[in-house]
């Protein structure tokens, strides 16, 4: 017998699940500064362009694949056409690999709220805090450590076990409630970190730097480049999570309405990063008198050692760090729960089991190697070649390979169109389906090579000092690894309670 596919308690919480999903690190610390070495205000171009054509078109597809074939990656996949359910799966196991070293980042921000009330690091000392005596940081000698330090270790397990029972509480009272209590959370706390942040000395400088436009940059492709690269990233789109968060919306939702909404918030949150970053940062240049462009950083290093250079300065510092540290971990947990659904739901579907069960067999041994991973002395060079391989590569590779696909070889974009309009406000048509099936696949297929090209030209490993079995193993190695697994995924056999699914008018 067939349970009932579990579903969101209203659409207002698939559209705040989604938001929460997509407002992650990457608006917080990826934006700001991708848009400030991508000309700065005339960066906002090509960056509208790249929402307009790419961010919002997919997101729009990926609704329409969740939403009329009802199940995770690897079902919607199956029912869309026999043959291409190992896509479905590559995008699951992307989504094991992001969600390893998400723990990890979310983790380091949970224990720098808490750090941030006393300012542990101590003024002066923000660097060799965080690299030193926090992470006991290690360079990757022949193989990976094996040293734990607690203060690693104990917040990612803590980290583990709250997600866990996060995600066994099921769709709407775990993940739709936990994005109802801590999206809200998180937007009123950074509006707050913005308003601080603004209000701090030598801020109009950041912000000034940060907007001064650079037309010259629009003439470079690169740029372009870079802003699609940055909205797929951005919005989470074309690997899984919104196919699996669309399965659990009712028949009867309004799709398009809600991409539109998701979309623009996610770029409002960017837009407000970025000048809450730049002000921080601003104040940060004239605290230390150099010039903003000196201030400028990106990634663990501009959340882990600015901001708390930043907090040690500034009026009411313990504040600023709680506020910003607060709002890493809340958008990080409400990324990383969307990004282990994509998980959970492919092996309840395929296995059919339920709920707990699923959750506990599939995260626990997930979680095990996060840990093991991720918590060791030498965490960070492993999470920085991990995620460079996956967001260089992963997303895109899937993203394109999907598109292709559906486009082109199984000819499903009028049917998803159709689909898209039964039930939603704003209509697709034509123009819809070219930037889909015709635009998009060129530009995915264009970024991939030239990262491709960059990667072989300047030696990952000798470009940031890695040892070469480090960057071949966890970077080529395992992005080949992905393929191979998904396709014996793919062969394994379905659950026989998810096997009348297949029929694509089921409901
Ligand atoms: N969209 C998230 C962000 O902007 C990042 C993310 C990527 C989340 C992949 C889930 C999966 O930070
Ligand atoms: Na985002």
């Amino acid at each position: 017998k067939r349970t009932k596919r579990e579903a969101f308690g209203s659409r207002n919480v698939f559209i705040i699940s989604a938001i929460g999903s997509a407002v992650g690190l990457g608006n917080i610390w990826r934006f700001p500064s991708v848009a400030y070495e991508s000309g700065g205000g005339a960066f906002l171009i090509p960056y509208l362009c790249a929402l307009l054509t790419a961010g919002i078109p997919l997101l729009f597809f990926d609704y329409a694949i969740g939403h009329k074939y009802r199940g995770s990656a690897p079902l919607a996949m199956r029912r869309l056409n026999k043959r291409t359910e190992a896509l479905g799966w590559w995008q699951v196991l992307i989504c094991v690999i992001i969600g390893m070293y998400y723990a990890a980042i979310v983790a380091w921000a949970a224990i720098y709220t808490v750090y941030s009330a006393r300012l542990t690091w101590g003024k002066g000392q923000e660097e060799e805090f965080f690299l030193n005596k926090y992470l006991h940081m290690e360079a990757p000698g022949a193989s990976l450590s094996t040293t734990f330090p607690k203060t690693v270790l104990i917040p990612m397990i803590l980290v583990w076990v709250f997600i866990i029972i996060v995600m066994s509480a099921g769709i709407r009272k775990g993940i739709g409630r936990a994005n109802n209590i801590f999206m809200p959370l998180l937007t009123v706390m950074f509006i707050i970190l913005v308003i601080q942040s603004l209000m701090l000395p030598g801020a109009a400088n950041g912000l000034n730097e940060f907007f001064t436009p650079n037309w010259e940059a629009l003439k470079d492709t690169s740029v372009w480049i870079t802003a699609y690269g940055h909205i797929f990233f951005s919005l989470s789109i074309a690997f899984g999570i919104m196919v699996t968060y669309s399965s659990y919306l009712k028949r009867k939702t309004d799709l398009t309405g809600s991409g539109l909404v998701v979309g623009f918030a996610n770029s409002s949150f960017e837009i407000l990063a970025g000048i809450g970053v730049f002000a921080a940062l601003g104040f940060m240049a004239q605290a230390q008198n150099v010039a903003v462009s000196e201030a400028v950083t990106s990634g663990p290093i501009l959340a882990f050692v600015a901001f708390p250079t930043i907090a040690s300065n500034a009026f009411m510092g313990p504040m600023l760090g709680v506020l910003f540290f607060g709002s890493l971990t809340f958008a990080g947990i409400t990324s990383m729960v969307s990004i282990l659904e994509v998980i959970v739901s492919a092996f309840q579907d395929k296995l059919g089991w339920g709920r707990v069960p699923t959750t506990l067999t599939v995260l626990l041994p997930l979680a095990v190697a996060s840990t093991l991973m991720f918590a060791s002395t030498t965490g960070l060079p492993l999470l920085d070649v991990v995620d460079k391989f996956v967001n260089s590569f992963g997303i895109t590779f899937v993203a394109a390979v999907t598109l292709i696909v559906v486009a082109w070889f199984a000819r499903k974009l009028p049917e998803l169109a159709e689909h898209l309009n039964h039930r939603s406000s704003f209509k697709v048509g034509k123009f819809w389906m070219f930037l889909v099936g015709g635009l998009l696949p060129v530009v995915l297929v264009y970024l991939l090579g030239s990262e491709f090209v960059k990667l072989i030209r300047d030696s990952y490993a000798v470009a940031n000092g890695y040892p070469e079995w480090l960057v071949s193993i966890f970077g080529w190695g395992m992005a080949g690894a992905l393929i191979v697994v998904a396709v014996l995924l793919s062969l394994i056999s379905w659950s026989s309670k998810s096997k009348d699914k297949f029929d694509p008018e089921f409901d």
